[in-house]
């Protein structure tokens, strides 16, 4: 076949090939196969001393400028592919403006937290001041000042963690408080009637956990003192507060019970929530779930802090916060408040 010829199909097909070029890699196979040592180009190109004179000029001239047209297009479209990968990096890193926000995933309080503030938030509505106490305690206001004295069965070591201290010069010894009661008496300590408090908090007892209870586990307690103050106070407050809380279909139910720093005595029980009072797993079975403990402050707790008891009376509450949500909900088993299931904390 003529050279020229040859030539003229050489660069069709390299410049047709070119415009298929995608990467580099396959950019250098077109540059071997069609300016390498190899190429048919640099054949011809290397055949010129044998052709006459006059062929010479003309497919030298025709090659050298094949050899020079392929040798540019070879450096712009290097140079194009390279701004093709850098404007492709630049589209992925870049910022769209357009494209809607990611959805900020707020958290939210506690169930049992919720529970706190929003009794707590009940009893400020009723005149009631909120306080907090120390959760590491003395044997003398958790047990001995709430006419508990040293051989009473609530002090025996299955029920409290000791805190491993010696005891203070008074012989005081330190323990978890085992309810939120010691507020009554530090408080009553420092202040004189009228008082009016609730004390939220977390207090510990020794003993097994199941679903109804919980060797750590939160309190409120209640304590008002004035002249005057009788068993109907504190019926219609508690009762108030159930009615707020539970919504006013929940019946409750007061009875007779026994409390070493009370007299009389009263627990306050609510209709269960899973059963509505047939009885299943969560009430053990009677329809009801106890709340609270409640009673008319004692004389001796009063005169043991220096409060006339002819003159002033009391009464005193303190409820189990978790039992409460578990109360309202019908949460079937107390534990899940502290398993940290986010499945079952996002419920609230
Ligand atoms: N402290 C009791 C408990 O932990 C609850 C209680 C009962 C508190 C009667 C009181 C009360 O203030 O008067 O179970």
């Amino acid at each position: 076949m003529d050279i020229k010829l040859q030539i003229n199909e050489l660069e069709a097909q390299a410049y047709a090939e070119l415009e298929g070029v995608a990467s580099a890699a396959h950019l250098e196979e077109w540059r071997i196969r069609y300016l390498g040592k190899k190429s048919r180009l640099t054949e011809i190109l290397r055949g010129l001393a044998t052709l006459s004179i006059e062929e010479r000029k003309t497919v030298g001239a025709v090659s050298n400028a094949l050899k020079l047209g392929l040798e540019a297009a070879l450096g712009q479209r290097e140079a194009s592919l390279r701004d093709g990968e850098l404007a492709l990096a630049v589209s992925k890193d870049a910022v769209d403006i357009s494209l809607p926000g990611r959805p900020f995933a707020r958290g939210h309080l506690h169930p049992v937290a919720q529970a706190m503030n929003e009794i707590s938030s009940i009893f400020t509505a009723m005149g009631f001041e909120v306080m907090e106490g120390p959760g590491v305690e003395w044997d003398y206001y958790n047990f001995d000042m709430l006419n508990m004295p040293k051989e009473h069965p609530a002090r025996a070591a299955t029920d409290t963690f000791w805190i491993d201290a010696p005891p203070n010069d008074k012989g005081w010894k330190m323990l978890l408080r085992t309810h939120t009661s010691p507020m009554q008496v530090r408080t009553m300590e420092r202040r004189r009637p009228p008082i009016r408090i609730v004390v939220p908090g977390l207090v510990h007892r020794y003993e097994a956990t199941d679903a109804t209870h919980l060797s750590m586990f939160s309190q409120i307690e209640g304590l008002a003192v004035d002249e005057g103050i009788s068993m109907a106070d504190l019926k219609g407050t508690l009762h108030e507060f159930a009615r707020r809380f539970f919504g006013p279909e929940r019946r409750v139910r007061f009875r007779c019970d026994f409390f070493p720093y009370v007299e009389p005595g009263a627990e306050m029980a609510v209709e269960c929530a899973v059963c509505r009072g047939d009885g299943c797993r969560l009430c053990g079975g009677n329809g009801w779930i106890e709340v609270l403990g409640s009673g008319m402050v004692h004389p001796r707790v009063l005169e043991g802090v220096g409060i006339d008891s002819k003159k002033y009376s009391g009464f005193a509450f303190g409820m189990g916060i978790e039992r409460i949500p578990l109360l309202k909900y019908g949460v079937e088993d107390i534990r899940h408040f502290y398993g940290s299931d986010l499945r079952f904390l996002r419920q609230f």
